[in-house]
């Protein structure tokens, strides 16, 4: 993560240090609290420190599910790690410009707090265009995009010819992503991993849903993201949420406070694909692929190098 990355001050020095990873979709109730929610946890039972950070200020759904996990743990006398965690309130100012300045003073406090003593930053972000929003995309190294199985949701990414379903235009989401992508690979040459799930999948594919595969698919090479398997829709992850549960935690009955089910046991099977999907920096493996993106970028942003003969 680079803070000089928010300031935009591409001179400032760069000082490497955790993962951010952003849940991020314009688009309201697809899934980013829960997703965050989940890869923190896996992350954390993997034996990694973790920090979350919560933008959506007036929902809070990510911070409620973390004192819910504490206070479950708590109340049912149970071990749960929980991330460090800290939000940014919505900033009572009289402009515009004071109250994203305020709340920017608070982002990068926190963050500067975090950043240099956890291996992961987790962030979730409100389903709609604000200025906090935007610069976590701008910080982010990889996005997770959860999009509700629908054209509906689609239309998020891209606007597609009803019939035909040909990608006609890049949404307003798109097109943000696509900017801070810039703008990160401009500041510090890092390229942001984009991962797009679709989530909420009904257990039985129908036509509809075939479609919106064959145009996420396609999309996904216009976009450059990379698509991961699916989530279900399953009541499990609604229970988590009240007591602060995943489907990572141990499935025994006197944690989960019901017996388990196959549905669980499913569910951390989905939940265990995406987080290898993700491809972190979490092995050899991940750490060197981190590396060669940055090399990538580094080498495709700096121009042609001429041999001294055309010069003359
Ligand atoms: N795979 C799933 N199966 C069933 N319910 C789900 C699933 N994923 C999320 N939900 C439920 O859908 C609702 C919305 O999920 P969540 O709050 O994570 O979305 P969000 O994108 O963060 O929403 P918002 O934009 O309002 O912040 C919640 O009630 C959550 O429990
Ligand atoms: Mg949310």
């Amino acid at each position: 993560m680079f803070l000089s990355g928010v300031n935009g001050h591409a001179d400032e020095p760069a000082q490497r240090s955790a993962h951010v990873i952003v849940c991020g979709n314009e688009k309201g109730g697809s899934g980013k609290s829960t997703t965050a929610m989940h890869i923190a946890v896996a992350l954390l039972r993997s034996g990694y420190s973790v920090a979350t950070v919560d933008l959506d200020g007036r929902q809070l759904s990510l911070t409620h599910y973390i004192d819910n996990r504490k206070r479950w743990a708590r109340q049912a006398r149970i071990e749960l790690p929980a991330p460090s965690h800290f939000h940014v309130p919505p900033a009572n100012r009289d402009t515009v410009a004071d109250m994203e300045s305020e709340e920017f003073r608070q982002l990068t406090e926190g963050l500067t707090e975090i950043q240099h003593n956890h291996d992961f930053v987790v962030i979730d972000t409100p389903g709609s265009d604000t200025f906090l929003n935007r610069m976590a995309h701008r910080i982010a190294d990889t996005l997770v995009t959860p999009m509700n199985d629908s054209f509906v949701d689609f239309d998020v990414l891209a606007k597609i010819d009803p019939i035909s379903h040909e990608i006609l235009d890049l949404s307003q989401y798109a097109s943000a992503v696509r900017d801070a992508r810039r703008q990160r690979r401009q500041t510090d040459s890092s390229i942001l991993d984009w991962i797009v799930v679709r989530n909420r999948m009904a257990s039985i594919s129908s036509r509809n849903e075939q479609k919106i595969d064959a145009c996420l698919r396609n999309l996904s090479i216009q976009l450059g993201f990379r698509l991961a398997d699916g989530i279900s829709e399953r009541v499990v992850f609604r229970e988590f949420f009240p007591i602060g549960l995943t489907a990572l935690d141990d499935f025994e009955e006197h944690i989960l406070g019901t017996k388990p089910t196959l549905s669980h046991l499913a569910a951390r099977q989905e939940i265990r694909q995406l987080i290898g999907a993700l491809r972190l920096p979490t092995d050899e493996v991940g750490r060197k692929r981190a590396a060669l993106r940055k090399r990538y970028a580094e080498a495709i942003s700096r121009p042609i190098a001429l041999p001294d003969i055309f010069v003359n």
